[in-house]
């Protein structure tokens, strides 16, 4: 038996990047797939690549931007209405701007809290009422990020978004356990992805050094994380957030000439 046979998740900002490798983990275990993206050419094709690999119609496209309300809402409803319920939503879409503070535009951030903040609360909203119909229990996973523990030169909003998502799980899981729902978050350090490579094709080499255990998470280090918190044997872990960056943020940089603790 599948540890997720016959589970109904969904996935956001699966087109690529973190959220196309667990829709393809989820599948994998038996589970029935809603592929959101932005995109819909991108989510299409995100879901047939992935049937054709699991040879089985298990992953299904769903395209809206999760910053619209209503449209997230009619999706989310689809899904649930069409295969049975819902079981697990992982709010993964999330978008990075950079920008130093002194210049960063009101237009940037409106978008960035958009998608970010406004997208995963209400999709973690139109899920647990799906959850709830269908009597629960059930799982609703956050994306958050090492850039929501420790500030990050350039990323002042975008940080802010991620530390609201920490604090998000926290509050929807108080509001949400009487009804057997438990929402967690995760908090990815640098992950190698199609986005992440196009932005330095040295990614890999470079996040290397930083982290304690040297080395640079893959999407699957964060799948594995995802789907703990989405699995059955997860009931009783509700408001954290799961750090997943290789010791990355248990540290503070020490200065170079420290008389009793050297550098490395
Ligand atoms: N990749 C990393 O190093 C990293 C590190 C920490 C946290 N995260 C977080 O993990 C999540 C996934 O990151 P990623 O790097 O895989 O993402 P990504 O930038 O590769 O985007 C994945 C997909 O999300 C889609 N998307 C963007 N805006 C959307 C919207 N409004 N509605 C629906 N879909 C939308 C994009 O079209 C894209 O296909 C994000 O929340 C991100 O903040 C990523």
């Amino acid at each position: 038996m599948k540890p997720f046979a016959d589970q109904k998740v969904l996935v956001t900002g699966a087109g690529a990047g973190i959220g196309h490798g667990l829709c393809r983990k989820f599948a994998e275990a038996g589970a029935i797939v809603a592929l959101n993206d932005v995109n819909p050419q991108l989510a299409a094709d995100a879901a047939r690549r992935l049937n054709d690999e699991l040879e089985a119609e298990r992953v299904y496209a769903y395209p809206f931007d999760v910053a619209d309300v209503a449209a997230l809402r009619a999706g989310v409803g689809d899904f649930a209405g069409r295969f049975g319920g819902l079981h697990v939503a992982v709010a993964n879409a999330g978008i990075t701007n950079y920008g130093d503070f002194l210049s960063y535009t009101p237009d940037d951030f409106d978008r960035l809290t958009a998608v970010n903040l406004k997208g995963s609360y209400f999709t973690a909203q139109a899920a647990a009422h799906a959850m709830i119909a269908g009597k629960g229990p059930g799982r609703i996973v956050l994306l958050s990020s090492v850039t929501g523990l420790q500030a990050h030169r350039n990323l002042s909003a975008y940080g802010i978004t991620k530390a609201g998502i920490r604090m998000m799980a926290k509050t929807l899981a108080l509001e949400l356990g009487p009804h057997g729902i438990t929402v967690n978050a995760v908090g990815a350090g640098a992950t190698i992805t199609e986005r992440t490579l196009l932005d330095d094709p040295d990614y890999e080499r470079n996040w290397n050094g930083v982290a304690p255990n040297r080395r640079t998470a893959t999407v699957d280090d964060i799948a594995a994380a995802v789907l703990f918190l989405a699995s059955p044997e997860a009931r009783h872990v509700t408001g954290e957030t799961l750090m997943v960056d290789g010791g990355w943020t248990i540290y503070s940089p020490l200065p170079a000439n420290h008389p009793q603790v050297p550098l490395e």
